[in-house]
């Protein structure tokens, strides 16, 4: 008699290829992603291209960054053995869900997202009604597939809460049809702050480029950044609120090292800044090395990674459209 076994948890998530990620983007969330290719997980991973689209984009460079993107994500760990890895436009039942959900959101609840808040600031002359409706389009990435686990940083929290509004609803409104799915939020790195405006988060965006680390940055430019990083004017490498760009930089050790804080607050105890700051470039250009090599390796062979992407399209559509097909006829769209 076999005991039943219990089914995988499927795991979600995507990214923007909006250009080369940043250290932010890795320990944030792709490095969770890796890590999350396990036997007792189902893992979808995707490159979010029509999120991108929310900003103005050049057609050429978009289509290059999101190869980037795809090669990036392999040299990163994502194993095409173990995961699906797709292009969002290639799906195109994404597309389709979302309008089906749109009519289940409110104009109010978009209207609080602080990311559509902030970018339409930054953007007013853009306020495009997909920068609006954007949430919408995740929460169909995520509902589509039914997936129990999103792991990203904390900025996309709002639009995971979202997301689960708008299943209840779905599902109070029709019957049970989309999965509850969870924010995988780890503590440590889900938020790493700009290196030269510790308050604020770490983004590719920032006009500033020594505020951020970009995954393809070599090691004198790394070391570069972080010994310019803002820090404050006591010495003291010890992590606390009132120090946010010194904690900022004991988190990038820490999840660079293994080391806790304890340990690091031990490590440059008397030592001031200085040392400090070169052991943390240090630790993210040891970390980051492997991965460089690979996304180098990778880019060069184009048809490989658009093989991976082509079979993940494939195999993420065969789930995609059965649930838009479901979904279709519980809302009354006519069959034939
Ligand atoms: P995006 O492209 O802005 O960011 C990708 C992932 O990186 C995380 N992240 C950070 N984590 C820690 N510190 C930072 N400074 C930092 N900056 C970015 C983000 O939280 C995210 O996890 N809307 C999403 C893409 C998306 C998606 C989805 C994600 C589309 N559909 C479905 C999950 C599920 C976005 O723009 O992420």
């Amino acid at each position: 008699m076999s005991e039943q076994l219990p089914r995988k948890k499927r795991i979600l998530s995507g990214i923007q290829p909006t250009g080369t990620f940043t250290l932010g983007n890795y320990v944030g969330a792709v490095r969770n992603w890796g890590a999350l290719q396990t036997e007792e997980h189902e893992c979808l991973y995707m490159i979010a291209d029509l999120h991108a689209l929310t900003v103005r984009q050049e057609p050429a460079k978009l289509r290059r960054n999101t190869r980037e993107a795809a090669a990036m994500l392999l040299a990163a760990g994502i194993d095409p053995a173990r995961s699906l890895l797709f292009v969002q436009s290639h799906v195109p039942a994404h597309t389709q869900l979302s309008w089906a959900l749109s009519c289940c959101t409110q104009f109010g609840e978009l209207s609080r997202m602080t990311q559509y808040k902030d970018k339409s600031a930054k953007h007013p002359d853009n306020v495009n009604a997909g920068l609006f409706t954007y949430p919408v389009l995740m929460a169909a990435d995520i509902l589509i597939y039914n997936a129990d686990l999103v792991p990203v940083g904390i900025d996309q929290k709002q639009h995971l809460e979202l997301a689960r509004n708008i299943a209840q609803r779905f599902n109070g409104l029709y019957s049970p049809t989309f999965t509850m799915p969870e924010p995988y939020i780890l503590k440590a790195g889900a938020k790493i702050m700009s290196l030269q405006e510790p308050d604020k988060k770490m983004s590719k965006s920032d006009t500033n480029a020594n505020s951020f680390v970009l995954m393809t940055d070599d090691a004198d430019t790394i070391l570069r950044k972080f010994k310019r990083a803002v820090t404050d004017s006591d010495g003291v490498v010890r992590a606390s609120e009132d120090k946010p760009g010194v904690t900022n930089l004991m988190t990038i050790y820490s999840v660079f090292t293994g080391k806790d804080f304890e340990a690091i607050e031990k490590e440059f105890d008397g030592q001031g800044y200085g040392a400090f700051k070169e052991a943390v470039a240090q630790s993210v250009i040891d970390g980051l090395a492997p991965i460089q090599g690979e996304y180098k390796r990778i880019l060069e062979d184009k048809d490989y990674v658009d093989g991976v992407l082509k079979q993940g399209a494939e195999q993420a559509s065969r789930l995609a459209d059965r649930m838009v097909a479901k979904v279709y006829k519980k809302i009354g769209l006519l069959q034939l």
